[in-house]
């Protein structure tokens, strides 16, 4: 059982890396497998849409977002760890995870995932969220613990004296240990679910031509469309009743 920890900090001994050492600490307790990518001072280049990884199954850009690609395949959880800049993931960690989640071409499903955010004195839950959405877009269950992940700390090291962010660090790794030791359980015994995958932009040629002509009858003449809507519904619900 194996878990990737990214820490997109610039500072390799500093407050996110304090952070996730705390965890790692609770990891290998556990007896599961931990790898770190220390990725702040690295040259991670954001997105740039060319839809390339489709065919190649990774990024264009053959760097440090691939390498942590091939081995987050066979992992079983990720840990995004990162400072809060301006009351978000610093811009190392975007680009990162926008360019890992859309070139990843194998299925993400059931790998648990976990975000730590770490600052100086606000933006963690904007940050929080944010590192989430990764998470729960991809089919991968989300790691909670006692308060949410964050730890508060200015210079490197500060941290350290965030006491409950500290715990928080530590509950956090034993319930995703649980929760990565319980779903390897369920694989075995019920597999993987089997989610349907239409993907859709929000242009629907057909249904176009009725929305536009309704909305143009909003636009020019409202309080009939109301009443008709109205009607309409009174219509339905005596139709229910009878
Ligand atoms: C560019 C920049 C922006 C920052 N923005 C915030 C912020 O919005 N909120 C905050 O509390 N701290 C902010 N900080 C402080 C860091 O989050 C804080 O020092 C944190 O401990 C850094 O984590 P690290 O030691 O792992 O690098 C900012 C720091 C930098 C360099």
């Amino acid at each position: 059982m194996k878990v990737l920890l990214i820490n997109g900090s610039p500072r390799s001994d500093g407050n996110t890396a304090r952070a996730l050492a705390e965890m790692c600490r609770v990891f290998e307790k556990n007896g599961i497998e931990t790898k770190l990518f220390w990725v702040g001072t690295k040259d991670v280049r954001g997105c740039v849409g060319c839809g390339n990884c489709a065919s190649l199954g990774k990024c264009v850009f053959d760097d440090i977002v691939n390498e942590i690609s091939a081995e987050l395949r066979d992992a079983d959880g990720l840990v995004v760890g990162s400072p809060v800049y301006y009351a978000s993931p610093n811009g190392t960690v975007l680009s990162l995870m926008d360019r890992l989640f859309f070139s990843a071409h194998y299925s993400m499903a059931m790998k648990v995932g976990a975000a730590v955010v770490v600052a100086r004195r606000a933006g963690t839950t904007a940050t929080f969220d944010v590192l989430n959405k990764y998470f729960t877009i991809s089919g991968m269950p989300v790691a909670s613990s006692t308060y949410w992940n964050d730890a508060f700390g200015g210079s490197p090291g500060e941290a350290e004296q965030d006491v409950e962010g500290m715990q928080t660090m530590v509950n956090l790794a034993e319930n995703m240990t649980f929760l990565m030791k319980s779903i390897a359980l369920g694989k075995k015994e019920y597999g993987i679910p089997k989610n349907e995958k239409r993907f859709m932009n929000f242009i629907r040629p057909e249904g176009n031509v009725k929305a536009i002509k309704a909305v143009k009858a909003v636009k020019s003449a409202p309080a009939q469309a109301l009443n008709k809507v109205l009607h309409r519904g009174k219509k339905a619900g005596k139709e229910e009743q009878s």
